[in-house]
């Protein structure tokens, strides 16, 4: 197991941390937006990211595991908030028992301050890689003198053979907003969610554990206090909207996105939560 840090341009910045897990497991992380970029497992990339997707800082990243906060989608803020297109501070990293484990950190500075959401803020993200799982965990800190509230998300892009043959379970029963379509308060009646249009929903309140299923293999997502899921595909009329997402990458992915995007989540002064996801990878091999 092995942590491996590549430096900037300028030689002194680390851009990217490239972790090294047990049995031929890695992930990777630009900390620019502390964006996980690749999760490697049983031999396969298992996260998908776009062959035009911009690595150099310009805008956020088109696939991994963009951060959302503190905005979720369009508002006051530029959409999905700061996070994503700001430098996280690597604190370090080390192995575990079972893996390796990455802290970075995110504080407001000059410029969130002067923001539409001006608060004080300490986020400390924890990813942490074992043989077939990825956890990405993050405390929020409220370090200002007043309440705040914000909507987060952790916009998973999952690689899938062929978004035909991709099922979606544990959202049936469960009440979603189309937003494509417009319209809340539908409820999903399907023990199994296929997608086979441009299909962007959020599923407020999901009780249980989600998981992603392609033929024999399957990606479980397990949450701790995120109450949604967004679902996401672009489909071809969206993708050719899109720079930086080819028009023929549709079919390879979707966002199964873990988060508070309903409601909101409100800190007192001196008040943290954590929120975050467990994605483990279940093959038809059972040598993990
Ligand atoms: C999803 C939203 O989470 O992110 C969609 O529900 C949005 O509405 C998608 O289109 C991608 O957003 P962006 O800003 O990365 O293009």
């Amino acid at each position: 197991m092995s942590v491996q840090k590549f430096f900037g341009a300028d030689g002194t910045s680390v851009e990217r941390v490239v972790i090294n897990g047990p049995q031929g497991s890695s992930a990777e992380v630009y900390l620019y937006g502390a964006t996980v970029t690749s999760w490697k497992c049983d031999g396969k990339e298992r996260l998908f990211v776009s062959r035009l997707a911009k690595l150099d800082g310009s805008k956020p990243v088109r696939g991994g595991i963009p951060l959302v906060f503190p905005q979720f989608g369009p508002g006051a803020l530029p959409q999905h908030g700061f996070a994503r297109t700001r430098q996280w501070t690597l604190l370090g990293a080390e192995e575990h028992g079972q893996g390796v484990v990455v802290n970075l950190q995110l504080k407001d500075n000059e410029d969130t301050r002067a923001s539409k959401w001006p608060f004080k803020f300490d986020l400390l993200y924890t990813i942490d890689l074992t043989a077939t799982t990825l956890s990405t965990i993050i405390k929020y800190e409220n370090v200002d003198t007043q309440p705040f509230s914000f909507t987060s998300l952790m916009h998973t892009y999952l690689r899938v053979p062929d978004i035909a043959g991709t099922t979606v379970t544990g959202l049936k029963d469960v009440v979603y907003v189309d937003k494509i379509k417009g319209g809340g308060d539908l409820v999903e009646e399907r023990d199994a969610v296929t997608v086979a249009a441009n299909e962007d929903r959020v599923y407020v309140d999901v009780p249980g554990i989600v998981n992603v299923n392609y033929g024999s293999e399957s990606v479980e997502i397990r949450r701790f206090n995120f109450k949604d899921i967004v679902l996401w595909n672009p489909w071809a009329e969206k993708a050719a909207e899109m720079s930086d997402f080819a028009d023929d990458e549709y079919p390879q992915m979707i966002c199964v996105e873990a988060g508070t995007v309903a409601s909101e989540i409100s800190l007192r002064p001196g008040q943290t939560i954590s929120c975050g996801q467990i994605l483990t990878f279940n093959g038809s091999a059972s040598h993990l």
